[in-house]
């Protein structure tokens, strides 16, 4: 049984991850801002009130996990905004907003929680392949774009800085998932999504650690 925890897990892909986990036996810490009733029902511990933007819900989350030795850390909160090169002066916040969760978040996550990860723990951060420059073909949605490169490129570098502690660190694109963030548009809905993801995070190893993967096993272009 391993200690799995989820951010933004009150909802969407973060949700059916902590339903997955849960159902195969393991230690899930579901962690939110609100609760929701669908992530009550699992009968998971829940440590809700933590905005991952905010210093002093880092904080109380690392004390709250004073005793836990985690094994998996998923940073899977996130926001999309619309952005366009248009209207970038009237959507400034949005594009701030973006990279305080989708970039910084992960990474201060992270930071807050090291020490209670250890040699073979590992560090998820639920991306996009919408971060890919060599993906990018299609162009707009500049700011969730950029803020997806950007945490990509400090997953990367925490993959370098963990290396050594045997922490490994993974990228992963869950898909197109029908959740709030698309509309429930999506390829796959959140149980598929997660599934996958849960398959790329067994596989993951210091041995890959840094590499950046689809939920469906495929490997992405940076
Ligand atoms: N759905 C897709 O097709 C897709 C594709 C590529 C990547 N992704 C990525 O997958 C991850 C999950 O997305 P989703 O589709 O499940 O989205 P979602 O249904 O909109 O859920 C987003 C989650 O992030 C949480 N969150 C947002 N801001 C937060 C903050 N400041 N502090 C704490 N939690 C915060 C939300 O909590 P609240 O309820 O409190 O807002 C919610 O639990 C995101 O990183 C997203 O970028 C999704």
């Amino acid at each position: 049984m391993s200690n799995i925890v989820i951010t933004g897990a009150n909802r969407g892909i973060g949700l059916a991850l902590a339903r997955l986990y849960r159902d195969r036996g393991d230690n899930v810490i579901a962690v939110c801002r609100d609760s929701s009733g669908e992530l009550d029902a699992l009968g998971v511990r829940v440590e809700s009130d933590i905005d991952v933007t905010e210093r002093d819900s880092l904080s109380d989350l690392a004390g709250r996990l004073d005793d836990v030795a985690i094994d998996v850390l998923v940073n899977n909160a996130g926001v999309m905004r619309p952005t366009s090169f248009d209207d970038i002066e009237n959507q400034l916040d949005a594009f701030r907003l973006q990279f305080e969760v989708n970039s910084l978040a992960p990474l201060r996550v992270t930071r807050a929680l090291v020490d209670r990860l250890g040699r073979d723990s590992k560090v998820a951060i639920i991306t996009s392949r919408m971060g890919s420059i060599a993906d990018n073909d299609s162009g707009g949605h500049y700011g969730y774009r950029m803020s997806k490169t950007a945490v990509n490129m400090g997953g990367v570098s925490m993959a370098l800085e963990l290396k050594p502690r045997g922490i490994a660190v993974g990228l992963l694109h869950p898909g197109y998932v029908r959740t709030d963030m698309t509309g429930n548009t999506g390829h796959v809905d959140t149980e598929e999504s997660a599934t996958g993801l849960i398959q790329r995070i067994d596989e993951l190893s210091i041995e890959t650690t840094g590499s950046f993967h689809h939920a469906n096993g495929e490997q992405l272009p940076w």
